[in-house]
């Protein structure tokens, strides 16, 4: 294994991901960042600068467990001190597991103003995935929008509140097209579902909104590499006439299944083998549609081109038309179809020491709308937990142990009976090497027959995701239904409208751990909690890590006194 040394900037460039310009968060003038590529069991070493003037920064990696390495999970607040325009902070981490990630800005709603790229594992020299493929790409999918990230969170934290609407675009490494479509000669009156509105695109090819093609031979197996970076939106994918064979999932083995289609949410990866198997004188469509939400944003597309096929050449059967947004029950299957592969993937405990019920309701707090967490709705403290918990520090934050559960009188059918909710910034301290299960139980938002899908996001672990359920969670029926036979492992899992999702892990990871909605906005109004575990054993965090807020006069008083 080696150390792969990165030395990046982080600043606003003028690009047109989908053919309008705007600027966009990029790394070295790139957008999305630069692609990592690397072998399990190697050292990353990323010197990031912050060249933005006016923003702090920092970068999470997401999927990447930061085993012995808290202070490097990117998250302000948590693992560290944001990054102040012109300071350097040097990432340095194991990647410990092969598998399909992605880097994102986790401070403020940097994610939605750009801040993104690939993160790919190999598998370690000498070793062997348990699938074969040809060749590969991947693609990371994003949501766009062309008002800025300030006016967003202005519309978000105002009273009353101003929802910003569906993004204008969906983008695929960063290409999308908003003011043509790939599939206007398909166009069927009355819809602009998959076509998009203005004419046909033309296109050289080095354009920054021109598609990123995929050219493939034909009788030949690819995999591809899909994760999502999405700030709201849930996903379907899929390939016009080729079927996708699922064989990972953040990170992990799957039991393989073919499927016309995949959901992926926000926080999600998976890799699916496509086999070219169809008319090769023909392109295809492969698309990216809106799924959860009623919206009118048209879904992304970009071109399988079977070679040698011009790659432009225009696909001679329509895009993949994206299941209903609000066919829960087509969501719901999917998930369950996904497996560990026996042998491959940890096996969980049988039993869970400890169970956390986390209620996500809509609230409000003094007239501002935000989403709590059993009646707290999360912001995050101006000293970063792993040092104020490390060095015992009072009043960084509030100590109290939040809530395990919610009242037994709780409708989650209706939208809450008392609206308010209180700011808090409380954590979970979990006993290290516990196993905790965690129940996400969704209910009713603000407004009558409403809610949502949250896809719920653990740093620093895998959890295994035990099982699926209806309505309120009721524990003796529902543990009868526990999958603890081949549970996958993943970071990243949906709690359905009106349902509840439950999940396992051992908090054995040493450090403090977000855990939260992936929608940025969601997370931004509150929408997470936070776990500890282990801290008294974190080894020396970075100075740079800690240099703020009460620890920053922690080591200021220790330097007077001596
Ligand atoms: Cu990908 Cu805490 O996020
Ligand atoms: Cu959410």
């Amino acid at each position: 294994s080696k150390t792969r040394h990165f030395k990046w900037e982080v600043g606003y460039v003028f690009r047109s991901p989908d053919c309008v310009e705007r600027p966009v968060m990029g790394i070295n003038g790139q957008f999305p960042g630069p692609t990592i590529r690397a072998k399990a069991g190697d050292t990353l070493h990323v010197e990031l600068t912050n060249k933005l003037t006016t923003e702090g920064v920092v970068i999470h990696w997401h999927g990447i467990r930061q085993f012995g390495t808290p202070w490097a999970d990117g998250t302000a607040s948590i693992s560290q001190c944001v990054i102040n325009p012109e300071e350097t902070f040097v990432y340095r981490f194991k990647v410990d597991k092969a598998g399909t990630y992605f880097y994102h800005g986790h401070y403020g709603m940097q994610r939605a103003a750009g801040l993104y790229g690939s993160l790919i594992v190999d598998v370690a020299e000498g070793e062997k995935e348990p699938f074969d493929y040809d060749g590969e790409f991947s693609l990371l999918l994003s949501d766009w929008w062309h008002q800025s990230v300030q006016e967003q969170e202005a519309g978000l934290s105002s009273v009353p509140f101003r929802w910003i609407g569906d993004p204008q675009s969906l983008l695929m490494n960063g290409r999308g097209q908003y003011n043509c479509s790939l599939a206007s000669s398909f166009a069927v009156a009355g819809s602009n579902v998959t076509t998009g509105q203005g004419g046909p695109c033309r296109f050289l090819g080095h354009e920054d909104c021109a598609p990123q093609i995929l050219s493939v031979l034909s009788n030949r197996t690819y995999r591809l590499r899909l994760a999502s970076a999405t700030s709201l939106h849930s996903l379907n994918f899929a390939v016009a006439s080729h079927k996708l064979v699922v064989v990972e999932a953040d990170g992990n083995y799957v039991q393989p299944f073919a499927v016309d289609d995949l959901d992926i949410y926000s926080g999600e990866s998976y890799s699916v083998l496509l086999t070219t198997d169809q008319n090769p004188a023909a392109n295809y469509f492969i698309s990216a549609g809106v799924r959860g939400r009623h919206s009118n944003t048209t879904q992304a597309l970009t071109i399988l081109n079977y070679k040698p096929n011009p790659p432009l050449k225009s696909p001679t059967s329509p895009p993949p038309i994206t299941p209903r947004w609000d066919d829960f029950d087509r969501s719901r299957q999917f998930s369950l179809k996904i497996r560990a592969l026996v042998g491959r993937s940890p096996k969980p405990p049988r039993k869970s020491d400890r169970r956390i019920v986390l209620l996500n309701t809509q609230n409000t707090v003094d007239g501002v709308v935000r989403w709590s967490i059993n009646n707290m709705s999360l912001a995050l403290p101006a000293t970063p937990y792993l040092g104020s918990i490390k060095y015992r520090l009072k009043h960084a934050f509030d100590g109290a142990p939040p809530p395990e559960t919610f009242p037994e009188n709780y409708n989650i059918t209706r939208p809450p009976a008392n609206l308010n909710s209180t700011i808090g910034n409380r954590v979970y301290q979990l006993r290290l090497n516990s196993t905790v299960d965690v129940v996400l139980q969704n209910a009713n938002a603000m407004k009558e027959n409403n809610s949502e899908i949250h896809p719920w996001h653990l740093h620093g672990h895998d959890f295994w995701v035990l099982g699926y359920g209806e309505g309120r969670f009721a524990a003796a029926e529902a543990e009868k239904h526990f999958n603890l036979d081949d549970p996958p492992s993943k970071n990243t899992a949906a709690v359905y409208p009106y349902g509840w999702t439950a999940v396992r892990f051992v908090a054995d990871n040493p450090g403090v751990w977000a855990f939260h909605c992936h929608v940025e906005s969601h997370l931004h109004m509150g929408m997470g909690s936070v776990f500890a575990e282990g801290v008294h054993r974190v080894g020396r965090i970075p100075g740079e890590a800690i240099a703020c807020g009460l620890t920053a006069r922690m080591k200021l008083a220790a330097a007077e006194d001596e």
